[in-house]
């Protein structure tokens, strides 16, 4: 059984959308994993077929119904894989490395887009869903973010990457038990482009040297920019050191 996607959402046009294209295109195509997008209005009630209705309390927007997606999931679940069932919102914890690989783990995942204000408490709080945002910015629906987060998990799917050893040495993926740091900057030809030359290091053959100064520019890079991460780096060094001098 390949890894298995299901979005259930109000646009199920708007997938694969993008995982249509390149490596996630192609290995839907080759069978590594599988994507269905299920329309939550299948599942309404009423011969209106309404999914959605006004804030209980007042306020701007509608509400999904929780009897409405909570049928959408059930019908998700009903194929017997115990998959994750993932809530796309802003008030979701921020997706990193780490919740991928561990969806990637697993059977798959079902995917609740929403729209609107959002979808009913009950139902979230009902059917255990994990809450998740992809940041911190407000996309007009959950669609481009469970995209985001399917991009992510498939290019991890054994066979999806063809052997290449990026996916270890790359950004946000530490080595064992240390936090993550950004990328180095790459370069290729021409050596001299505007006025403008490759790192001599970088051409000198010299591997010790270019992986020192790749080391040091992926901590000069996270130090800058994501201080945050650099911060952690210093906590694990502290972690490492006071179990040092404690044993
Ligand atoms: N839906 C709307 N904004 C979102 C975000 N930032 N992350 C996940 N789902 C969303």
């Amino acid at each position: 059984m390949s890894w298995h996607a299901t979005a259930l959402t109000l646009f199920p046009e708007m997938f694969p959308g993008s995982l249509g294209q390149s490596l996630a295109g192609r290995a839907l195509r080759e069978g590594l994993w599988r994507l269905d997008a299920r329309q939550i209005r299948d599942f309404a009630l009423d011969k209106h077929r309404t999914v959605d209705d006004t804030p209980c309390g007042g306020g701007a927007g509608m509400v999904l119904r929780p009897d409405v997606v909570d049928a959408a999931c059930a019908a998700a679940l009903a194929d017997g894989e115990d998959r994750a069932l993932v809530y796309l919102t802003p008030r979701g914890k921020l997706l990193d490395q780490a919740l991928v690989r561990e969806l990637v783990a697993g059977p798959g995942v079902i995917l609740v887009c929403g729209r609107y204000e959002g979808l009913d408490q009950r139902v979230i709080e009902a059917r255990g869903m994990r809450e998740v945002s992809i940041g911190d910015y407000v996309l007009s629906g959950g669609e481009p973010a469970a995209l985001v987060l399917l991009d992510a998990c498939v290019r991890l799917l054994p066979g999806v990457m063809g052997g290449v050893d990026s996916a270890a040495e790359e950004s946000f993926s530490a080595g064992a038990g240390g936090a993550p740091l950004l990328e180095y900057p790459q370069y290729t030809r021409p050596v001299e482009w505007q006025g403008r030359a490759v790192p001599e290091v970088l051409l000198s053959g010299h591997h010790a040297a270019v992986a020192r100064w790749r080391r040091e520019m992926a901590e000069r890079a996270t130090r800058e920019r994501r201080p945050d991460l650099w911060s952690r780096r210093d906590d694990m060094r502290d972690g490492v050191a006071a179990k040092a001098s404690a044993g």
